[in-house]
């Protein structure tokens, strides 16, 4: 089985970001697994709370859930042509690696990004925003397909549903593509821990 954790960079409660993960979810291919996760919780990060108390409860359960699983697919929201600040706090707290009893999370981990706005370039500059991210955090991204959707307003319905065929075959191409990257990358394990 192949394990992957969908992280939706959004807290918004009819989040076009976390319904594309949803919709990704009943689209997993035979043998694949994708766990729909949100960011809500994790605080604002301030390095003298971590060293007084550690890593916050949602934190070390995101971190366990992500270091456990084959591979991360970010959905990323596009503010001001970039990453949302909360998607970005939540990237930072999840790579701090004060804690020395979590190993890193992220060394080695494929990672890949998908995002949705109602504009017309659909998270084209956010997308692009998290390459130095992922690099710096030395993921394993995958770079076999693109999945910007734009006009997210159209594109599903009230209930969070995809309404348009098109993006729901690129959805599904997408995945397929990514879980038999993650598959082919055998699973993760930090330095140390081989
Ligand atoms: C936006 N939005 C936006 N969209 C976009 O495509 N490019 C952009 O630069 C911005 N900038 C921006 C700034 C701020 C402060 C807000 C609040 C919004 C619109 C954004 O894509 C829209 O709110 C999405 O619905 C956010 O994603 P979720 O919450 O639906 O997942």
């Amino acid at each position: 089985m192949t394990t992957i954790i969908g992280l939706s960079g959004s807290l918004r409660q009819h989040s076009y970001n976390t319904a594309l993960l949803r919709a990704a979810a009943a689209l997993m291919p035979a043998g694949a697994s994708l766990d729909v996760r949100t960011i809500h919780g994790i605080p604002l990060y301030n390095a003298d709370d971590e060293a007084a108390h550690g890593n916050p409860a949602p934190v070390r359960d995101l971190k366990a859930a992500i270091a456990a699983a084959d591979g991360l697919l970010l959905a990323t929201p596009e503010y001001n042509n970039s990453i949302p600040g909360v998607f970005k706090n939540a990237i930072d707290w999840l790579s701090s690696d004060t804690d020395e009893s979590v190993p890193p999370i992220f060394t080695g981990k494929p990672v890949a990004l998908i995002g949705a706005s109602p504009t017309r370039f659909g998270t084209l500059l956010s997308q692009a925003a998290w390459l130095p991210v992922l690099r710096t955090l030395e993921t394993k991204p995958w770079f076999g397909d693109r999945l910007m959707v734009p006009h997210a307003n159209k594109v599903f319905d009230a209930d969070g549903r995809i309404v348009d065929a098109a993006i729901q075959e690129r959805l599904r191409k997408f995945i397929a593509g990514f879980v038999e990257f993650t598959a082919g990358a055998g699973r993760h394990r930090p330095a140390g821990m081989e």
